[in-house]
């Protein structure tokens, strides 16, 4: 199968990244993960990236001149889509206009609820009974694009926030590989 390339933005410890790295490899998976940008050098997830040799690169997207450069970049390594895994930065207006390709983002929690930060906390301030990721189609406006696909867990009574997190991330493991394959199809 001729793969589309893929770039995958991360923040912090880039477990989703080693799921999606894991599935790029299986042969009838639609996109090769070939470039990783980080907007800190004190990510952990950047070992994922050393220890496959992919291409990585911190960026802050900060200065226009970055961001003109950074959108040649892609260009010039022919990226189709952006993923967006656990990327701490709210992407620039003008960059998400000017890349005219996919840009997907996973977030952990049953969006529209809960957009932002701290969602275990908030989810276990309320008693929901019911919460779980989404992964979702990119815009201007904060966890707010389209839904692509959505996974659901059972909050119990005594789950900490940890808890919830270890359930809610064993989940986006799988509806971010899913995702891509249902865009792709
Ligand atoms: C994930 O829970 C994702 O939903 C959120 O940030 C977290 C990133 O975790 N946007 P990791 O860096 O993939 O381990």
């Amino acid at each position: 199968m001729v793969k589309k390339n893929a770039c995958v933005f991360i923040s912090g410890s880039g477990t989703n990244l080693k799921a999606l790295i894991k599935s790029s490899r299986e042969y009838n998976f639609p996109i090769n993960i070939s470039y990783i940008v980080s907007n800190t050098k004190k990510a952990k997830g950047i070992k994922f990236a050393k220890l496959h040799k992919i291409p990585f690169h911190i960026l802050s997207l900060k200065r226009i001149i970055d961001l003109e450069f950074f959108l040649k970049e892609l260009k010039s390594k022919n990226i189709f889509i952006i993923c967006l895994a656990g990327y701490m930065k709210i992407l620039n207006k003008k960059f998400i206009n000017k890349f005219n390709k996919k840009i997907i983002n996973i977030h952990p929690s049953l969006l529209p609820k809960y957009k932002g930060l701290n969602t275990f906390q908030r989810v276990l301030k309320n008693k929901e009974k019911l919460t779980g990721c989404t992964v979702h189609y990119v815009n201007d406006k904060l966890d707010s694009g389209k839904i692509i696909l959505q996974k659901r867990i059972n909050v119990e009574p005594n789950d900490s926030e940890q808890a919830l997190r270890v359930k809610v991330q064993a989940k986006e493991y799988k509806a971010y590989s899913e995702s891509i394959i249902h865009i792709f199809r």
